[in-house]
C-alpha cells in the first residue's frame, strides 16, 4: 500500500517536470495571409519557430470556423509546405482578424452562449486537425472586446477551449494543440481589462499587437510614431503596453511582442519640418499610407530619402520632399528584440512575413535573440528568467523525490 502511494507520488512529480520545461520554448513567429499573394513556399521558415496562417472566418449562421473556399487548398497544404525548409516549425490556424466589425460582432455573439462556444470550439479543433495545424489562434481585433461582459465571455471561452483541446489530445493521442490569441497592445481596452487569469491558465501565450499607434488614418495632421518602443511625450508605446500586461498580472513568458514589418507614410505640410510630430496632411504613397518594409527600402533606394534612427523612442523614419515615413528598421528591430529577451518575454512575431525585405528583419530579429544574454541574475527576483525558474522548480522537485525515496527506504529497512 505504502509502496504504491510513494510510487504514485514519484511518478506524478516526474510528470510535472517535462511539462513545465516544455512551455519554455522561444517563439520567433510570423503571420502569413493569402491576400499578400506571397507564395507559402517562399517563406524562409528556418527563421521561425511558429508560423500563423491567417485567417479562417466564423460562419454566423452555424458558429463554425470556416475557411473560405478560395483559401482551402493553400491552408490545407500550409504546414507541409513550410516544413519542407524547417521540419520543426509549428503552424497555427488564425481565426478572425482583419478590420471587419462584423467578425468582431460574430465573435462577441459566439462567446456569449455555451452552445455556440461548444460548436465553435469543436469546429476549430476539427479544422486544425484536418488541415495539419499544430495550434489555433483567435484574433479578435477590430473592434476589440470593448465591454466587461465581452471580456468575461472571452475568458470563459479560453477556459473551455483549453479543456476541449486537452480532452481531444487524450482521446486522439496527438500532442495538445497550441492555443494563442492576438490582443490589443495594452491589457486594458476601453477601460476594460482582458481576462488575465483565463489567459494565464488557458492560453500558451498572447500575441501583443504593439503597432498602429499613429497612422495617417487617425493622426491626420501630424506625423507620429507608428510603433515606438518608448514615448516620452505620451502614454501610448510598446513598453507602456507590455508594462500594463505584466502590471495586470500576466506572466512575462506568456507575452509575445508584435513587430510591424511595415510603416506609414505621411504628406508633410512643410518639407523643411520633418521631425516626429511635424504638421502633416494625411497619407502619402498609398490610400491609408501603409507601406511594407520592402516598399520603404525600395523608396529609400530610389529617392535617396534621409534616414533617421531615433534611439530615444526606438523608431526609424525617413523623409524626402513632402514624404515622411515612420517604420521599424534593423536597429529598431534589434533594440525591440533585446528588450523582449531582457524583459523575460516569450518571444516576438512579425506582421507579416511577406512585408519583409529579403528576410532582413526576420534574420535580424532571430540573430539578436540568439546573441542577447538573459537578464542578469542579481537584478532581483522579478527579472528571473522563466527557464531559470523552471530549472529551480525541477531541482526542487528532484530533492523532494530523493527525500521521499529515502523516507520510504528508511521505513522499510
Ligand atoms: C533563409 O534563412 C537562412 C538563415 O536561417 C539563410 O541562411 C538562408 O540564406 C535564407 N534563405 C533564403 C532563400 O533567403
Ligand atoms: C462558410 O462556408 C460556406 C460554405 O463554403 C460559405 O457559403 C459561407 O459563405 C462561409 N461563411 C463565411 C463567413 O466565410
Ligand atoms: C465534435 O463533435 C462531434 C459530434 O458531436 C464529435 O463526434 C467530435 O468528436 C467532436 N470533435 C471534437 C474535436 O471535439
Ligand atoms: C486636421 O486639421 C483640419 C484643419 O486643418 C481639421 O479640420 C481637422 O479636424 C483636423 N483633423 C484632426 C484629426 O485633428
Ligand atoms: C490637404 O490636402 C487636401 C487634398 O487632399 C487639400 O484639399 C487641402 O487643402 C490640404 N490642406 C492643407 C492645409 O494643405
Ligand atoms: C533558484 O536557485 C538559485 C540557486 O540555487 C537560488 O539562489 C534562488 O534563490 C532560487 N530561486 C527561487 C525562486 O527558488
Amino acid at each position: 500500500m505504502a509502496i504504491r502511494k510513494h510510487l504514485c507520488l514519484i511518478v506524478s512529480l516526474f510528470l510535472l517536470i517535462p511539462r513545465s520545461l516544455a512551455t519554455e520554448t522561444v517563439v520567433k513567429a510570423g503571420y502569413w495571409f493569402p491576400a499578400s499573394e506571397f507564395p507559402v513556399s517562399d517563406i524562409n521558415s528556418t527563421l521561425f519557430t511558429h508560423l500563423f496562417c491567417a485567417f479562417a472566418g466564423i460562419d454566423p449562421q452555424t458558429n463554425q470556423v470556416n475557411i473560405s473556399s478560395t483559401d482551402r487548398v493553400t491552408f490545407s497544404t500550409f504546414t507541409q509546405t513550410v516544413q519542407q525548409k524547417n521540419p520543426d516549425v509549428k503552424t497555427l490556424l488564425s481565426i478572425g482578424g482583419g478590420s471587419s466589425t462584423l467578425t468582431s460582432e460574430y465573435l462577441a455573439s459566439m462567446v456569449s452562449q455555451p452552445a455556440s462556444r461548444k460548436i465553435f470550439i469543436n469546429s476549430s479543433i476539427t479544422r486544425a486537425r484536418e488541415n495539419g495545424f499544430h495550434g489555433l489562434d483567435l484574433d479578435w481585433d477590430w473592434k476589440y472586446p470593448e465591454t466587461t461582459e465581452k471580456m468575461a465571455n472571452m475568458g470563459t471561452f479560453f477556459d473551455e477551449w483549453r479543456d476541449s483541446v486537452a480532452t481531444e489530445s487524450r482521446d486522439s493521442g496527438k500532442p495538445e494543440l497550441i492555443l494563442t490569441a492576438a490582443v490589443y497592445y495594452s491589457a486594458r481596452f476601453n477601460s476594460n481589462t482582458y481576462p488575465i487569469n483565463s489567459i494565464e491558465r488557458s492560453l500558451d501565450w498572447v500575441n501583443v499587437m504593439a503597432y498602429d499607434f499613429s497612422a495617417p488614418g487617425w493622426s491626420h495632421n501630424y506625423t507620429g510614431p507608428p510603433a515606438a518602443l518608448y514615448n516620452p511625450t505620451g502614454p501610448v508605446s510598446t513598453s507602456s503596453g507590455i508594462n500594463a500586461w505584466i502590471g495586470n498580472g500576466l506572466s512575462s513568458n506568456k507575452i509575445v511582442l508584435g513587430l510591424p514589418f511595415y510603416g506609414y507614410a505621411w504628406k508633410l505640410l512643410d518639407p523643411k519640418n520633418h521631425i516626429v510630430g511635424a504638421p502633416a496632411n494625411g497619407s502619402a504613397l498609398s490610400e491609408d499610407g501603409s507601406q511594407t518594409y520592402k516598399q520603404i527600402k525600395e523608396f529609400i533606394g530610389k529617392t535617396g530619402a534621409t534616414l533617421v534612427h531615433d534611439a530615444k523612442m526606438v523608431m526609424d523614419y525617413c523623409y524626402i520632399g513632402s514624404t515622411w515615413i515612420g517604420f521599424d528598421d534593423l536597429k529598431t528591430i534589434a533594440a525591440k528584440v533585446t528588450y523582449v529577451k531582457q524583459k523575460g518575454l516569450r518571444g516576438y512575431y512579425g506582421w507579416s512575413v511577406s512585408a519583409d525585405d529579403n528576410w532582413a528583419l526576420a534574420l535580424k530579429a532571430s540573430e539578436t535573440w540568439d546573441s542577447t544574454p538573459l537578464p542578469s541574475k542579481n537584478a532581483g527576483p522579478t527579472s528571473m528568467q522563466p527557464l531559470e525558474k523552471n530549472i529551480n522548480l525541477s531541482i526542487s522537485l528532484y530533492f523532494i523525490i530523493i527525500q521521499v525515496v529515502f523516507a520510504f527506504w528508511g521505513n522499510h529497512l
